[in-house]
This record gives C-alpha cells, structure tokens and sequence, in this order.
C-alpha cells in the first residue's frame, strides 16, 4: 500500500507517520527527513535545501522530486509499502509523483491554525533516532527518552519561520487536497485530537 500524508506543518504527519510504519510495516519515507540528513553531511543538496528551509520556503521541485524519485526506485520500496510524508507539497509534485508511484489513499490530517504554532515550537527533537516530542509532556527532561541524547529545537522551528510555512502550506499544498479529492482517494482525519485518538482514527479507515 502507498499512502501519502497531507497535513499542514505541525499536523502530526511525522508523529502518526512513525506509529502507522511501525503498526503496518510500512517504509516512512519523509523529505524533511531526507533534507535535514543531507544537511548534516553538508552535500549540495544539503546546502541548497538549507538555504530554504530556513525561510520557511519549499526546496525547488526539481530537486525534491529527483530525491524522492530515487528513494523509491531503492530496492525495499519495490518490494514494501511506503508512507510519503511531507510529498508532494504542492500540485506539480503531485503530477511529478503520479508519474513514478501508484498513490492507493491520501490521509489528509487537519488541525486548527491556532494549534500549529504552539506545536511546532514546543516541539523537541532527537538529533540521534529521530524521536519526537513536546516540552508540555516531557516535564523539563531535556534528553531522549529512547536513547538519553540531548533534544534539540530545529533550526526551523522558531515562530517566524513556523509562521512563514503555514502560509506557504495555505497557498501551495491545501490545493492538494481537492486534487486528489478528484481522483477519489483522500480520507480526512481529525488531528485537533491527542496523538492515540488520531492514531485510531487512522487505524479504522484502513480496516
Ligand atoms: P518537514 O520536516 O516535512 O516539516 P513540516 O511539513 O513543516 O512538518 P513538521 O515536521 O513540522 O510537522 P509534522 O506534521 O510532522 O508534525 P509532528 O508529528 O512532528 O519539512 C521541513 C522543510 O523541508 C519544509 O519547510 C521545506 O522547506 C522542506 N521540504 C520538505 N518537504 C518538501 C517538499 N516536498 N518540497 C519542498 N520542500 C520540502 O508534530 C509536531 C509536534 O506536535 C510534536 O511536538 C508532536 O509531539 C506534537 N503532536 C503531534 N500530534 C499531536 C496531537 N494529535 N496532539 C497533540 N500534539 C501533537
């Protein structure tokens, strides 16, 4: 099964992402991801990707489609299932992927604007595995619970780079959900509710 995960930043898209590959033995596959790797080992496209990543702006098309174009011609994604989340973000992307990879279901999990911001800056992550969290749950811990490394902010989560994303997700990715509306396949999930209710909710529409 190939499913892609629409939502806006701080939607829950990498959170549910991580729980649904686990659950379903699917390949999570995550531009962000592959961006913020790229950038540690400061590669060209780690460089390019950088210096818009932290406008707030998209990456060009034709490199992240070019990436996520190699991701899954890469042996495991012949033979698995995958999870696209943060592809495509806006429609030629999509007309670009349509083209390399059969989407089965499009799950569109949708927040409230006024809870995003607060999300993503309250976010905290593990540079090490990759782990999630949010400071309201981790009660002043400040390392890892899974491997003890020290969490860290990303460099895009700060409020006016977080605000900038919203409004480009607003103008060049929410299109997208009429576009796959029109072929059928989108599922609509309530994110404004805890991670195991969103968790569940997702659970049920794929049986
Ligand atoms: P990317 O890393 O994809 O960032 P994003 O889409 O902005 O999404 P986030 O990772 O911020 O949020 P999320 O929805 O995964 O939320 P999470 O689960 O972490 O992309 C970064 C940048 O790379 C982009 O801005 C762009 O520049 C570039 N890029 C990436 N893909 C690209 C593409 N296709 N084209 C061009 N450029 C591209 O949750 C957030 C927080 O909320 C966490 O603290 C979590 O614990 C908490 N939380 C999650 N769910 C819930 C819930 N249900 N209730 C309460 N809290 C919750």
């Amino acid at each position: 099964m190939q499913i892609i995960l629409l939502g806006a930043p701080g939607a829950g898209k990498g959170t549910q992402a991580k729980r649904l590959s686990a659950k379903y033995n699917l390949l999570h596959v995550s531009t962000g991801d592959i961006f913020r790797e790229n950038i540690k080992n400061s590669t060209d496209i780690g460089i390019i990707a950088k210096s818009f990543i932290d406008k707030g702006q998209l990456v060009p098309n034709d490199v992240t489609v070019e990436i996520v174009k190699e991701r899954l011609e890469q042996e495991d994604c012949k033979n698995q299932g995958y999870l696209l989340d943060g592809f495509p973000r806006n429609i030629e992307q999509a007309i670009e992927l349509d083209k390399f990879s059969k989407i089965d279901l499009v799950l569109n999990i949708g927040v409230d604007i006024n809870k995003l911001i607060n999300r993503i800056t309250g976010r905290r992550v593990c540079p090490k595995c990759g782990a999630s969290y949010h400071v309201t749950t981790l009660n002043g811990e400040t390392l890892c619970k899974a491997c003890k490394t020290e969490l860290i902010l990303r460099d895009d989560d700060n409020e006016e780079t977080v605000t900038k994303r919203i409004e480009v997700y607003n103008k060049q990715t929410a299109p997208l959900i009429d576009y796959y509306k029109k072929q059928g396949k989108i599922a609509t999930v309530d994110g404004n509710l805890g991670i195991d209710e969103t968790f569940n909710q997702i659970v049920k529409i794929l049986g």
